[in-house]
């Protein structure tokens, strides 16, 4: 009896210990569930800047066919508000920028020299997360509505639930010359944009590129130094 209260105070404290980003679902159904429960604490109101969430598994298979895909894919420039499912806050990330290849850690976009530079701010009604490919989870950055930063003088774009800002990270392209530095972003960045553009076209989204980010404001709340904003991306369901 005596043994079998030690281990189970032990097992307790391990669990409560461990704190709930180490905690690793099981199976499929418990990681659905603690990614469930997890998008639903990014959109909460108490979050803690530096935070993680976990986004659902994506769903790496299925869409719509690819010359579908590149028959619709446009600019659309009307959304509602309504907050994205996280099914497709999921899919969106991955098919941005996500890791298809586990064994190396390589991307659904390509990037020159495999520098993998181009990072994704997710800009919400309630914070700006960091998107962390290696882990498919967002990153708290800062509470607080930045969408109109987000998206600059393309001000009817803020309502959108999500604006994607794509920002070149200036250490991950220090083994590379200056002079190419800006260029090979620019070409990145275009990649992450098109991929959106095509999840969105599968998914019956409304997207638009946005070159007149507000790049100073954006740079500011992000508390970027040498890291530069390039381009942003709202996506929203459709009216
Ligand atoms: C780099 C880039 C920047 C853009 N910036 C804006 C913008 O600030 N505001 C806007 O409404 N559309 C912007 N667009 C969308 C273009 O206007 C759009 O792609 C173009 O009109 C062609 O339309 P389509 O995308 O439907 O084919 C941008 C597109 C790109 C590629």
């Amino acid at each position: 009896m005596k043994s079998k209260i030690v281990v189970f105070m032990t097992v307790f404290s391990m669990i409560f210990t461990y704190g709930k980003s180490q905690v690793v679902p099981v199976t499929d159904a418990d990681r659905v569930a603690a990614n469930r429960s997890a998008a639903d604490r990014a959109t909460a109101d108490a979050a803690a800047d530096g935070e993680e969430y976990d986004l659902h598994p994506p769903e790496r298979g299925g869409g719509r066919p690819f010359m579908e895909l590149l028959n619709e894919r446009r600019s659309t420039r009307t959304f509602t508000d309504r907050e994205l499912e996280p099914h497709h806050l999921s899919g969106l990330l991955w098919a941005a920028n996500g890791v298809n290849r586990e064994e190396d850690g390589k991307r659904t976009a390509p990037s020159a020299r495999d520098m993998r530079e181009i990072d994704i701010y997710v800009i919400t009604p309630k914070g700006a997360f960091l998107y962390i490919p290696e882990v498919h989870q967002m990153r708290l950055v800062k509470s607080g509505d930045f969408r109109k930063e987000a998206v600059g003088r393309s001000d009817f774009a803020a309502v959108a639930p999500v604006i994607l800002v794509f920002v070149a990270n200036a250490k991950k392209m220090e083994k590379i010359e200056v002079a190419s530095r800006d260029n090979y972003a620019h070409i990145d960045c275009g990649y992450v944009s098109q991929n959106v553009y095509l999840y969105c076209a599968s998914e019956k989204l409304a997207t638009v590129a946005i070159g007149g980010v507000n790049k100073e404001a954006m740079a500011k709340i992000l508390g970027l130094k040498n890291d530069k904003v390039i381009l942003s991306q709202p996506v929203g369901y459709m009216h």
